[in-house]
């Protein structure tokens, strides 16, 4: 039998040497004993960090949407999959039950067949939190067609990039979404997307905010009349463990978003198996990740992992401030949520506001709560464990990346003693490592290095999307035989992991990562400016913001400098979305260069975080004098 709910520390150290010593027996039995197969593995791994290549249970034959809806059918047909919270909480709550959600994938999967889409073929779906966006999952899911999810607060520039990247022939979008007050065009952007997108001849789009919009003759078709004609009734195709399920961008310190290819089984049962453990779910309760299904977050833990175990999840269209900042846990006391899990930013700007939001509200419902997406601060941490977990719902601090697929380091709820700031051990499986930068491997305990992980696990991003030399160099080529994470961590006394945030130029805003790299592109695009370079600096909402050292053609007049910021900003805006805005724009005469040319960030970060007593040796510098300036200058 094998251990598929960790119960106690005892268990799940027995359970994670046994996962180290035999991963193939270990994940043979987790495999075989808690999904359905229409074919059994030839073989449980095969991999090579050089190549890099990595299987998991090749030759076995599934589709994941039969684990994740059919087979609850005979018990739980009745039981709720999904409850949509919509954005305005005047408008009704959905209770999709699982005979539902069937039909209503099988739906989806039949138009999509009737526009032609069959197995590996590449959908974009740009749709806000509404349930036609996790049923889309599903019905590419259930056809084989592989999902590339564009979160709906991307520019119409970030939409066509990938859109074009991995060649999707049809885009699934609404008439529009809400946000809080706001409202927001996402046909619009779709239209001003496809410009630049000839491969693309269908749009399929949901009416949401009953918008009058354009549609495109021959190429646009309201979904919902498509879907009422459709046939409840949709084989699953039956996919190999290894075919792609999905493509999902995430940011590189350089060049265009990695198109991060996650596959079939493995990723289905590292997902399920994560949840099951990280949320202590148990039949009847009521499960809430806050994460917008475009982002990775969404696809493992709204979706993939809460489904594959027959649980309850919600998804809520709206923002944690509105109507007010009480949202969120009138939330949790209306649908008695009893996990929760949210991102350090929202902890922070609820813990901004007035208590009384937090204690008008009943959170009796909460067993865990969860926190995940950038380091969560001491203060952070200990507002969220007295006042939403009042200390009696453990906080677990979870890391793990796009590329992970699923949960890596975090304590286990009622199992892991937690310590404030603190993602503590290893998840099953997971073999965590310290590097220094001259490749050694720190052993021991009480160390500060790289992250890198050591051994496979069934979730790993399989490849970047027509780049697989990226994907080696990215993250196997920094440390030999290792994945790396981009991440600085440090282990404490008792073996405990600390992440201290990114080693690369990768800076995670509220949340989100954003390479430099895309945001310089989109500065200099402007005509004033000549050149840039982007830093991370505290902020006390959004963890990090982002500081601009913009170096212009002419110096100018510095009455204009305000019109600019705005341009600027305004440039961010159409390339990338307004998630990368710049906070602090500084004009600058000249940018610290090594002699071969380079871009000393290293200086402008320490300027941007006011700490310039120890700038090391800027003796090697190209134009040392531009140093001085900067500081004297800063904003
Ligand atoms: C950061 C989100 C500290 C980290 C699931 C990682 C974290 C990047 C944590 C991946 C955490 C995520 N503590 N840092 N609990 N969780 N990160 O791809 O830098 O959007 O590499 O995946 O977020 O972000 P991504």
């Amino acid at each position: 039998m094998s251990n598929y709910s960790i119960k106690n520390l005892e268990e799940y150290y027995k359970v994670y040497r046994k996962s180290i010593r035999e991963p193939e027996v270990f994940w043979e039995e987790i495999a075989e004993e808690h999904f359905s197969w229409h074919q059994k593995w030839d073989k449980v791994l095969e991999w090579d960090f050089d190549k890099p290549e990595i299987k998991w249970y090749q030759g076995a034959k599934l589709n994941i949407t039969e684990n994740c809806i059919d087979r609850h059918l005979r018990m739980s047909g009745d039981k709720t999959a999904i409850i949509f919270e919509p954005n305005d909480p005047a408008e009704k709550a959905q209770h999709i039950s699982y005979n539902e959600l069937r039909k209503r994938v099988n739906q989806f999967a039949n138009v999509l067949k009737d526009k032609g889409i069959k197995k590996g073929d590449r959908v974009c779906i740009y749709l806000p939190m509404i349930p036609e966006l996790a049923i889309s999952l599903l019905a590419c899911a259930r056809i084989g067609a592989i999902h590339s999810v564009v979160f709906a607060g991307f520019s119409a520039t970030a939409l066509s990039t990938r859109i074009n990247d991995s060649d999707c022939k049809i885009v699934l979008t609404s008439d529009g979404s809400y946000r809080g007050k706001k409202t927001i065009d996402l046909k619009g952007i779709v239209d001003e997307a496809l410009k630049d997108c000839p491969g693309v001849n269908t749009v399929l789009v949901a009416k949401r905010i009953q918008s009058d919009i354009h549609m495109e003759p021959n190429r646009d078709h309201w979904l919902q009349p498509l879907l009422d004609k459709a046939s409840t009734v949709c084989a699953p195709e039956i996919m190999d463990a290894e075919d792609p399920l999905f493509i999902l961008y995430t940011s590189g310190s350089t060049g265009n978003p990695k198109g991060m290819v996650h596959t079939t089984a493995g990723y289905m049962v590292y997902t399920a198996y994560t949840f099951k453990n990280m949320f202590k779910y148990a039949d009847g309760d009521v499960y809430w990740c806050t994460a917008d299904i475009g982002w990775i977050t969404g696809h493992s833990y709204i979706v993939y992992g809460p489904l594959a175990n027959g649980a309850t999840t919600l998804m809520f269209e709206g923002v944690p401030s509105y109507p007010d900042y009480g949202r969120f846990w009138e939330v949790v006391e209306k649908h008695k949520v009893n996990q929760f899990y949210t991102a350090p930013t929202a902890i922070r700007a609820l813990a901004k506001e007035n208590l009384s939001y937090v204690e008008k509200h009943d959170l009796s419902s909460l067993k865990v709560i969860g926190s995940v997406g950038e380091p969560i601060n001491e203060e952070a941490w200990h507002w969220y464990n007295d006042n939403i977990g009042k200390g009696k719902s453990p906080i677990i601090d979870t890391w793990w990346q796009t590329e992970t697929g699923g949960i890596m380091i975090s304590p286990i709820p009622y199992v892991t003693p937690t310590i404030p700031t603190y993602a503590t051990l290893p998840f099953i499986g997971i073999q965590p490592t310290l590097m220094d930068e001259a490749g050694k491997e720190l052993k021991g305990n009480q160390v500060e290095g790289r992250l890198c992980i050591k051994f496979p696990w069934p979730s790993i991003a399989r490849t970047i999307w027509g780049n697989h030399q990226r994907y080696k160099e990215t993250y196997f080529s920094a440390y030999a035989n290792m994945y790396f994470t981009g991440d600085g961590a440090m282990r404490d006394a008792t073996g405990y992991y600390r992440i201290t945030g990114r080693v690369d130029d990768v800076i995670i805003v509220s949340g989100h990562n954003l390479g430099t790299a895309p945001i310089e592109d989109a500065i200099n695009e402007h005509p004033a400016v000549a050149e840039s370079a982007i830093v991370g600096f505290p902020h006390d909402i959004k963890g990090n913001a982002l500081y601009g050292y913009v170096v212009l053609k002419e110096a100018g007049e510095t009455r204009l400098h305000d019109n600019l910021r705005k341009e600027i900003n305004q440039k961010i805006t159409e390339r990338i979305g307004p998630i990368a805005k710049l906070n602090k724009i500084q004009f600058t005469s000249g940018l610290p260069k090594t002699r071969s040319g380079k871009i000393m960030r290293r200086i402008l970060r320490k300027i941007a975080h006011k700490d310039t007593s120890n700038l090391g040796d800027t003796s090697t510098l190209l134009n040392p004098e531009v140093v001085e300036k900067i500081i004297k200058e800063a904003l």
